[in-house]
């Protein structure tokens, strides 16, 4: 197995610097819309076969270092009790969101093994089929990111029912939570004894807070998930999207791998995350529309910059967006494999 991927997560001496993207699989890709075509994203998701399918068109086409398990980090809030549908126009949406405390007792702790078998299975089948090729990557939304959408009931754009929530309800926005926490422990450890072989954990929306709202109402939360996640001997990486103001406080997060978004300038970001981290990033999802020679440029800028770092693993800056032409996207990791090679 090519295990570069796993070697610069652990800051170890790799002989070039290791790619994959952020929603690889996906949209952008044909063969992902032919499947999608025959069935909606929540049936992809429960279906073993195809999602591990989905999960390896990536890894074929495009020549990546590692593979992410295909879901979505909505998923487990189905066994806690909520109804979740996916809607073309609107994205994700959550019927009833959580604004009490009753709300928030009823939450149910899903049973990982019985709740949420398929995520299980799919890893199981994804470790053999990727047995000579790349390591798996499993995945969970951090606390804060998954509170937002149980308490927004969908995608925000001001969070207020949530920035409502911490600064009139404290408590009831503490005990959710810890209940996000305790489902996120049990959901990573069981990923990880699946078979997955490294974990990422998006925190997509924990920019929007001020630094001193993040390091109260989010950090310990995924300070604690990471912390005990580790407890299984398997890097974790911590995506913090619009990171650029709360990197000293998530340098103390405790991540293996600190994935940035494309706001901060790379050669800061590792400036202030140190030497105890390799980094993760940080391409504008929107430079893959560039004319070829421009991509390159920017991709070698990422590269040079990254050296600085204990380890780096390139990745854009958040996912790949659906109207990205694919032949940019192997162009992307084709020139981070010419330039990014170590003599
Ligand atoms: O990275 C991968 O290739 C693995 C698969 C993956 C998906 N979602 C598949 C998906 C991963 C890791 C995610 C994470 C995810 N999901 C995040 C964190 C990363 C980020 O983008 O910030 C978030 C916030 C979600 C929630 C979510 N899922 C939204 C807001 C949407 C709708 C908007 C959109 O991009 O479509 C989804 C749907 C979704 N998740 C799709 C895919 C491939 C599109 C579904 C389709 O086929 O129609």
């Amino acid at each position: 197995m090519n295990d570069i991927f796993l070697k610069a997560c652990r800051g170890e001496e790799v002989n070039y610097t290791p790619v994959w993207l952020m929603r690889q699989a996906g949209r952008y890709l044909p063969e992902y819309q032919a499947i999608r075509s025959n069935v909606d994203f929540l049936t992809l998701c429960k279906n073993p076969q195809l999602a591990a399918e989905v999960t390896l068109q990536p890894v074929d086409i495009l020549g990546v270092d590692a593979a992410i398990l295909f879901s979505d980090i909505l998923i487990p809030l189905e066994p806690m009790g909520m109804r979740l549908e996916f809607s073309d126009r609107e994205g994700p949406v959550l019927s009833e969101p959580i604004r009490s405390k009753t709300a928030v007792e009823k939450l149910i702790i899903p049973d990982v093994e019985g709740d949420l078998p398929f995520i299980l299975d799919t890893i199981r089948i994804l470790r053999k089929a990727l047995e000579q090729k790349v390591p798996l990557i499993g995945f969970a939304g951090a606390p804060f990111t998954l509170a937002t959408y149980m308490i927004e009931g969908g995608t925000s754009k001001n969070f207020l029912h949530t920035k409502k929530m911490m600064f009139q309800n404290g408590q009831v926005f503490h005990y959710l939570m810890e209940k996000i926490t305790d489902m996120l422990i049990s959901y990573l450890s069981s990923q990880v004894k699946a078979g997955a072989q490294a974990v990422q954990i998006f925190d997509s929306w924990a920019g929007v807070l001020t630094p001193t709202d993040y390091k109260k109402f989010a950090f310990p939360y995924a300070k604690k998930v990471i912390s005990e996640i580790k407890k299984e001997q398997v890097p974790v990486i911590y995506f913090v999207n619009d990171c650029a103001g709360i990197l000293k406080e998530v340098k103390h997060a405790g991540a293996d791998v600190v994935s940035v978004d494309w706001r901060v300038d790379l050669s800061d970001a590792i400036k202030r995350l140190g030497k105890k981290v390799t980094v993760q990033g940080n391409l504008d999802p929107c430079a893959l529309f560039l004319p070829k020679d421009k991509l390159e440029e920017r991709v070698k800028d990422i590269l040079w910059k990254g050296e600085t770092a204990r380890g780096h693993i390139v990745n854009l800056g958040h996912g790949v967006l659906p109207q990205t032409p694919v032949e940019n996207v192997i162009a992307m990791v084709e020139a981070v494999h010419t330039y990014g090679m170590r003599m």
